[in-house]
Parts: structure tokens; C-alpha cells; sequence
């Protein structure tokens, strides 16, 4: 019996077209708690926009942090996936890059394009979510993906953001990555006596819900839009979707520090970097993470 293939395919319609609602839905969770936070970031002495404003060779302690595994990016086009309030993608701009940031959050996207004017950096900031952003961006047209710091768990499908990236970029052209640990991700914020894992480590189809009402920077800032949605993916899903869409990987590094209080009462920060106060040696932070897209 032969079956034509919309009767094949038919089946498998309503499964995705509700995937793609119910992440739409959790989209619009995140987004509100962005769109939100953005200004108060903005405001922050933690994002430092005065400094970025008082002094042209600022850059962010994020890409401080990775000046000797970034390399020369002088004259390289770049894009930053989930920017933010563009920080990082200036600094990035700072070093000689040609730079583009793109986040969902129109918030976000209105205090970059500020930050970027008064500290006199010529930088594109583009409002979409990342998984459209080969459609809004065009294929191809980077040497340079930049992301991470919190980017990647507020997306449902890895191995859907690694066919983004290396659709991003020219063949030859490089992914730079520096993230929170998967491992990190997995530990109860709220036990001071061990480190308990908690969370999913591998990828799960449903996101994990919180209700905080703070956030990660200084603020008296208070918030009304205080749920997010967010995902955990392992370490060899990032690297296996990396690989199979085209990507080689040319650099895994795991570090004893991230740029935030992860585990608050367990942490001591130092330059932006924080370390647990015990036996750092026993759990990987964050790491960074370079690729390059097959010729
Ligand atoms: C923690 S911030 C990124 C951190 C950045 N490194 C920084 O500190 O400036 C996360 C960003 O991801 C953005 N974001 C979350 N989900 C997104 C999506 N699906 N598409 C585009 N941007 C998204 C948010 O709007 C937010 O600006």
C-alpha cells in the first residue's frame, strides 16, 4: 500500500504547530520579565554604562574576561545572540569589530541602541528571537557569532540554536561562547550546606518555571513580570548540535568562576567573577566554548 505524504506527514502537523504555540507562550513569559529588568540593568553600577559613557576604551569584565582566547576581532563582522543591553556587544565593537546585537526583548533593545549613542559606538541592535535570526539577518554574512552569559537556557531547543549559528556564519567564520555550566545549572540555590543537584542537567521538552521577583545585578528596582521559563542542556547536547550542524569544535574550556552570584551565601566575587568560597575545584562554573564552521 503506498501512502501520499501529507497522509504521512499529517500526523505530525498539529504535534509541532502546538510545540511552537506553547513555546511561543513561553516566549512572551520571558519577555516580560526582560522587557522589565532591561532599564533597571541599564541603571545598575553592575552594567557599568557610566563607565562605557566617561571612558571610549571601556569594555565589559564579560570580555575581559576571555581577551586572551577571543583573539584579534578587529575588522571582523560579528553578531551578539541575546545582547541585552548591548554591553558586551560594544565592548566587542570597542576591540574592532564590525557589530550587530540581537534580543527579543524590544526593552533590551531600546537601552542598547541608547547605551551605544552616548558612549558614541556604532553598533546595529535588531529586535528578534534568535531562532529568526538567519531570516531577519540573512545567511552567511558573519565572521563572527558571539553569545553566552545566560543566553542559552532561555532557549528550548539546542540543537535548533546551533543550525542558527552556523547559518549565521560565512564557512571559515567562528562561534564564541562563553556560558554558565550545565553542571552549575543543576544545583539547589537554596541549600548552604551541600551542593545538592536539583534541576535537569540533560535537555527536557518542558522548561523549568520560576517566580523570582529579583535580579542578578544591584537595584531598588521592584518587579511585577517576576516568571520565567527556562531550559537546561548538557554540555555533549551543546557540543553534539554544534557538530551536526556543520561546526568544528576548536575550543572547550571549563572554569572554576562565572560572572555572576550563581549560588548566592557560597560565592565570592572578584572583578565580576564569582568562585565558591569551598572546594571550587569540585564543580565547573562555566566554560568557554569556540567553533568554527566548516568550509
Ligand atoms: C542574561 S541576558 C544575556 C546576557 C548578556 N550576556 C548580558 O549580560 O548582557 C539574556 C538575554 O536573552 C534574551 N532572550 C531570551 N530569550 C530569547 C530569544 N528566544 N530570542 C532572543 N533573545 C532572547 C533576553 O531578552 C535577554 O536580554
Amino acid at each position: 500500500m503506498t501512502s501520499s505524504r501529507a497522509e504521512t506527514a499529517g500526523p505530525f502537523r498539529p504535534r509541532r504547530a502546538t510545540v511552537i504555540r506553547v513555546n511561543e507562550e513561553h516566549f512572551a513569559v520571558n519577555r516580560a520579565n526582560w522587557d522589565e529588568r532591561a532599564p533597571a540593568h541599564a541603571a545598575s553600577p553592575d552594567y557599568a554604562v557610566e563607565a562605557f559613557v566617561a571612558d571610549p576604551a571601556h569594555i565589559s569584565e564579560v570580555v575581559r574576561f576571555d581577551l586572551p582566547r577571543l583573539g584579534d576581532v578587529a575588522g571582523l563582522r560579528g553578531v551578539h545572540l541575546q545582547c541585552h543591553i548591548g554591553t558586551d556587544t560594544i565592548s566587542l565593537a570597542r576591540l574592532g569589530a564590525s557589530m550587530t546585537g540581537l534580543d527579543f526583548s524590544p526593552a533590551s533593545v531600546a537601552q542598547a541602541r541608547k547605551i551605544a549613542a552616548r558612549a558614541g559606538n556604532d553598533v546595529t541592535f535588531v529586535e528578534s528571537n534568535v531562532y529568526d535570526a538567519p531570516e531577519v539577518l540573512g545567511r552567511e554574512g558573519f565572521d563572527l557569532v558571539f553569545t553566552g552569559v545566560g543566553a542559552l537556557c532561555w532557549l528550548p531547543d539546542v540543537r535548533r540554536w546551533a543550525r542558527v549559528v552556523a547559518a549565521l556564519l560565512r564557512p571559515g567564520g567562528r562561534l564564541f561562547l562563553r556560558e554558565g555550566h550545565p553542571m552549575m545549572w543543576t544545583i539547589d540555590e537554596n541549600r548552604d550546606d551541600a551542593l545538592v543537584v536539583r534541576y535537569p542537567y540533560f535537555e527536557q521538552a518542558e522548561p523549568t518555571a520560576f517566580d523570582e521577583p529579583g535580579t542578578y545585578v544591584e537595584t531598588d528596582a521592584e518587579f511585577v513580570h517576576n516568571e520565567t521559563r527556562d531550559w537546561s542542556h548538557g554540555l555533549g547536547e551543546i557540543v553534539t548540535g554544534l557538530l551536526d550542524a556543520g561546526m568544528e569544535l576548536t575550543m572547550l574550556e571549563e572554569h572554576d568562576s562565572v560572572p555572576w552570584d550563581a549560588l548566592p551565601g557560597r560565592m565570592r566575587g572578584e572583578r565580576n567573577e564569582w568562585r565558591l568560597v569551598e572546594h571550587p575545584e569540585r564543580l565547573p562554573l562555566s566554560y568557554t566554548l569556540q567553533a568554527v564552521k566548516r568550509r
